[in-house]
């Protein structure tokens, strides 16, 4: 897709002019090793999107872009522990090359450079920008706790998983999109039309994700496949195979819960995800959510050709395969 990528390669040629080298190394080097592990860039492409929507001229969302990459690689440090992942794009996770206090504390740095970053915009009210990012950054805590929660807790509704879901995952992305807009000068009607399509491509996301980790090919997808099954994470896949299953199958996911050999926890719940048809179910609630997306891309007060980069990603979101 060629906004996308030309995106991109922009952010990471502003990314690279960055210096985040310092003393003690321990402290700066995981944050230039996780930076340069790549990943997709879709937080940072989207702002510059966002703006693109009201403005011809992004270079000046390019600060805002870089914070919210550092901050979503920061928030993917400390996700790593808590989800005892010891792979991420193809590489070892920073608490697995270093240990978990280096994890904890680089990650903390990235969390302050963002917001230095951020700060380096040219906007009339950076106030605005920070409590925006500030506020997104809560809810991106709460959701993560959330999700913890949920891996002790027995029952969990699919409202609860939808509501976790939006705030570890679907607000940065919309927060993402409303800072590019504000950049490029939307109105506040505008924006909020803009964060909430964010917010809906962001839930869709991460039901992909999800999918990912049970049905991705591991050396794409670059993290272990059955890692969410392996900590009890309540997916949408699990809460649907918790639906369907009948009796027998009940206490086959109850023993598969408790059961110490990761392997064989994973085929067991793999081989009832496939019985149960859990993936297709998943992928229809993905679609209702990207359609609830393209209402509030339709509301904008832009032309259609405007916005047409924006609903491609978003299209092309949805079946991505890592
Ligand atoms: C991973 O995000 C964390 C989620 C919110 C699902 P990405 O899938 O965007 O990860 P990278 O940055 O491309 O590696
Ligand atoms: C990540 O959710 C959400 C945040 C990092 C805030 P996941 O735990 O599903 O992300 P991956 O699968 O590890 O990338
Ligand atoms: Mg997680
Ligand atoms: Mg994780
Ligand atoms: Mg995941």
């Amino acid at each position: 897709m060629k906004t996308y990528l030309s995106h991109y390669e922009l952010v990471e040629q502003t990314l690279n002019t960055y210096n985040f080298s310092g003393e003690p190394i321990e402290l700066y080097e995981p944050v230039t090793y996780m930076l340069s592990l790549g990943g997709k860039r879709l937080r940072p492409v989207l702002v510059l999107m966002a703006c693109e929507l009201f403005d011809d001229n992004i270079e000046k969302a390019l600060p805002a872009a870089l914070a919210v990459e550092v901050f979503h690689n920061f928030t993917l440090v400390h996700d790593d522990i808590m989800d005892k992942a010891d792979i991420r794009r193809g590489k070892p996770t920073v608490h697995k090359k270093w240990n978990e206090t280096v994890a904890i504390l680089s990650g903390d740095l990235m969390m302050i450079k963002a917001i230095d970053i951020l700060c380096e915009t040219k906007y009339h009210q950076i106030p605005e920008l920070i409590r925006i990012f500030n506020k997104t950054a809560a809810e991106v805590c709460e959701g993560q706790q959330l999700d913890m929660n949920f891996e002790q807790q027995v029952k969990v509704s699919k409202a609860d998983y939808i509501n976790m879901i939006t705030l570890k995952t679907a607000v940065l992305l919309g927060g993402s999109l409303k800072l590019g807009a504000l950049i490029g000068g939307a109105t506040h009607d505008d924006a909020s039309h803009v964060y909430e399509l964010g917010k809906n491509i962001g839930i869709a996301f991460q039901i992909q994700d999800d999918i990912l980790d049970s049905f991705g090919d591991g050396s794409i997808v670059g993290k272990k496949i059955g890692g969410d099954i392996s900590v009890n994470k309540k997916t949408l896949l699990l809460l649907e195979l918790m639906e369907s299953a009948n009796e027998a199958d009940h206490l086959l996911i109850k023993q598969a819960l408790t059961e110490t050999t990761i392997d064989k926890k994973i085929e067991t719940i793999l081989q009832l995800y496939k019985k149960y048809d859990v993936k297709e179910k998943a992928e229809e609630t993905k679609k209702e959510y990207l359609k609830l997306a393209f209402a509030h891309l339709d509301a904008l007060s832009i032309s259609p050709e405007r916005s047409e980069s924006l609903r491609q990603t978003a299209i092309e979101l949805m079946e991505r395969m890592s």
